[in-house]
């Protein structure tokens, strides 16, 4: 598989880029899956992704014009774009994270265009950051270009900024944040004010799940917005910088900001968990993060309360929604040793009362993005 995708991208450069191969570089960008901490990190909060070990890999080349020449394997399509598109007009549309991404890089002095392939195992639309593992990786394939040095926090929020550009959506950091400073073994505690990462050993006995809930992620872009600019709306009626700064006292009344509180201080005593040993601490966690971000923050829909129920049922320590909502994936923590076993079970039994057909990923937590040489 692995050695059919670097050649598959070779391929796509050409006939006289297979015939030295030499001349072409490599990068790859993880997406991600949040433990805990969820829609906290815009209001300069806490939360604690982990980079997992599905991933966008690109082989590029430079140009000698500033012309940007982009082909995806997965979509067997092609977009050429230069510095100055803007990103949100491009078609194909899917090629606007990285037309944002080239646009952020431009005003920090990249100018050499280039030849890219790209390939991602990632899926689409599933809340699992394929689109900031796009921009990432195609960041530091356009930075090495033109000799940019960017540091890995000042390249995730050059993604964060391309993200905004290409699609409008106001996303926080952790996304880009968790591709870049991406540990192995480790989540990563992000704290989203300070931009400081601190990576948190995960136990060996224990397996991170992502199941897709089959069903796509609706309203995403809207609802998100909505949710985000009734968050800034109670910090400033407050009169704080941010959420991060309220006291639970301060927010009984209001649903949104009461999550964000809870989620914080559940985020931290996750890690604090996770620190001790505590294994057992962890499910009750997640449930209480899911059940606040679908009564209070109001981001769940019926299949993922479903699926979290399911996965309970059948021996998860724990799970919850993960990333935005509104469809998508939960992430579920269960024992390594039965994780398989509980998670056939589950999603045979979340088939037969919803209907729907669940996919699952059992991933491993990686090292962030960066050139490789395969
Ligand atoms: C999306 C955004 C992130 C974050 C999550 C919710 O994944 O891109 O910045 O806000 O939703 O926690």
């Amino acid at each position: 598989m692995t050695a059919d995708r670097i050649a598959a991208l070779r391929a796509a450069h050409g006939r006289d880029a297979v015939a030295s191969p030499s001349a072409l570089r490599f990068v790859r960008a993880p997406g991600r899956v949040n433990l805990i901490g969820e829609h906290t990190d815009y209001q300069d909060g806490f939360c604690l992704p982990i980079a997992i070990d599905l991933e966008v890999w690109c082989a590029w080349r430079p140009r000698t014009d500033d012309e940007i020449h982009l082909r995806s394997l997965d979509l067997d399509d092609s977009a050429h774009f230069t510095f100055d598109t803007a990103p949100a007009a491009l078609e194909p549309a899917w090629a606007r994270p990285a037309a944002g991404i080239a646009h952020v890089l431009h005003e920090r002095g990249a100018h050499v265009g280039i030849d890219l392939a790209v390939s991602s195992t990632i899926p689409i639309g599933s809340g699992l950051s394929s689109s900031a593992a796009f921009e990432v990786a195609c960041g530091m394939a356009i930075a090495a270009a033109s000799g940019l040095d960017i540091a890995a926090t000042q390249l995730a929020q050059a993604a964060q900024r391309a993200e905004h550009l290409a699609t409008g959506v106001p996303c926080g950091v952790m996304d880009q944040m968790a591709s870049v400073h991406g540990v192995a073994g480790h989540a990563l505690l992000v704290d989203c004010r300070t931009l400081a990462v601190t990576p948190v050993a995960l136990p060996a006995e224990l397996t991170v799940v992502v199941v897709h809930c089959g069903v796509p992620r609706t309203l995403v872009g809207s609802a998100y917005a909505d949710r985000r600019a009734a968050t800034e709306a109670a910090a400033s009626r407050l009169g704080i910088a941010a959420l991060r700064d309220a006291i639970p006292e301060q927010v009984v009344d209001d649903p949104i900001a009461r999550h964000v509180v809870a989620e914080n201080r559940r985020t931290l005593m996750f890690v604090a968990a996770l620190r001790r040993g505590r294994s057992a601490e962890l499910g009750p966690l997640l449930l209480a993060s899911h059940a606040s971000l679908r009564d209070d923050f109001a981001v769940s829909t019926p299949a993922l309360d479903a699926l979290v129920d399911a996965l309970v049922a059948a021996g998860a320590l724990g799970a919850r929604l993960t990333g935005a909502g509104f469809g998508g994936c939960v992430v579920a923590l269960c024992p390594a040793a039965d994780a398989a076993r509980i998670v056939e079970r589950a999603t045979a039994s979340y088939a037969t009362t919803s209907g729907n057909e669940a996919r699952a990923f059992f991933v491993r937590a990686v090292d962030g993005a960066g050139p490789f040489d395969p």
